[in-house]
């Protein structure tokens, strides 16, 4: 078994290993640059975790590890185009380097090389692994779709809110750990287990995200703190925040978020200030928690010996208590 550090040293090891920029300049500089950003690397991490549970040599499906990193940094191009953030990883995104127009063309190549990747030297059960791939690609859209169509509304539900994270940001944990089920021959009901691990992982995650977009350090997290609030994101501390406040902090928050002229930084202020008056930390940090203990019981249901999947615990720890 390798720990989830070393697999990380695998995966970033490859990641260097490729050979990406050709001409023209401009349409791979940029692919380069947002690989060579580092990151966390948690998806192809997951996947071989996953691969590993059953098979000791992670080399033969290295090439697919890394297929769902280079997807997963496509869609941070494009997702940081629509969400107008000029930071990630702690430096100028790639439409701030270049422009809007490559963002999108780069993140294009990006899923390309992605799916070429994916079929390297002919995977087993290969038809099912692309099946699974494009059909959470698809999701992923759909959850993106549902992120900005909640912008405009003011009366989302905490379930839709769930529904929306789980496609745009679950299902891809979810699908890096069932594919290295798939990759390795694993039971089917372990594949299943897997990935229901992953949905409940992927939800704390992206509650974490969100709770880092307004309480995180941006020197640690990479990103401009408050992003979310100015595009009025309807993260769950928005909703349950609208939902808890009294008639007057209701006010203000809607103020907030019919406001089109205002300057950033007292948006940011005060929106968050009404957080910390409704008391919307320790309500965000119990709904992680809820998720995270889903997510480590579902864990019982594998056919493996307990050691083994000792370090799939361990690693879902560390990304409940990141702060980036
Ligand atoms: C960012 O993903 C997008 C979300 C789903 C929150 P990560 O937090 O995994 O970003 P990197 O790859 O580590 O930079
Ligand atoms: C991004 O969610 C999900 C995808 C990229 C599909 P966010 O918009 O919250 O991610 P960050 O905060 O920009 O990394
Ligand atoms: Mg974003
Ligand atoms: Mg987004
Ligand atoms: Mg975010």
């Amino acid at each position: 078994m390798y720990s989830a550090l070393q697999l990380l040293d695998r995966v970033n090891a490859c990641i260097s290993g490729l050979d990406i920029v050709h001409s023209p300049e401009n349409l791979y500089a940029p692919v380069e640059y947002v690989l060579s950003l580092g990151g966390k690397r948690i998806r192809p991490v997951l996947m071989l975790l996953g691969y590993n549970l059953y098979k000791d040599d992670v080399q033969p499906v290295m090439p697919q590890a890394v297929a769902l990193e280079v997807y997963h940094n496509y869609t941070l191009l494009h997702d940081d185009v629509m969400d107008h953030s000029d930071m990630r990883r702690g430096k100028p995104t790639v439409h701030k380097v270049w422009n809007e127009n490559t963002a999108i063309l780069s993140g294009d190549a990006m899923l390309v090389l992605a799916y070429r990747l994916l079929s390297r030297n002919n995977p087993p059960h290969f038809r099912e692994v692309l099946e699974l791939f494009s059909q959470t690609a698809l999701e992923i859209c759909e959850g993106q779709q549902y992120d900005m169509d909640f912008e405009t509304r003011n009366d989302v539900a905490a379930a839709e809110y769930i529904h929306m994270i789980r496609l745009k940001t679950a299902v891809l944990l979810a699908a890096s750990l069932k594919m290295g089920a798939i990759l390795a021959d694993a039971p089917s009901e372990d594949a299943r287990v897997l990935y229901d691990f992953g949905i409940n992982m992927g939800i704390a995650f992206q509650l974490k995200d969100d709770y880092l977009d307004v309480y995180g350090d941006p020197a640690v997290f990479g990103k401009k703190i408050g992003g979310d609030i100015l595009c009025n994101k309807k993260t769950y501390m928005l909703i349950e925040a609208l939902e808890r406040a009294d008639a007057n902090q209701r006010k203000q928050l809607e103020d907030w978020l019919g406001k089109t002229d205002y300057v950033p930084s007292e948006k940011i202020a005060a929106v968050t200030r009404l957080y910390d008056e409704v008391g919307i930390k320790g309500i965000c940090e119990n709904k992680m928690r809820e998720y995270y203990a889903s997510a480590i019981e579902t864990l019982s249901g594998l056919s493996v010996a307990d050691e083994k999947v000792q370090a799939l615990r361990k690693f879902a720890e560390h990304l409940m208590y990141r702060e980036m």
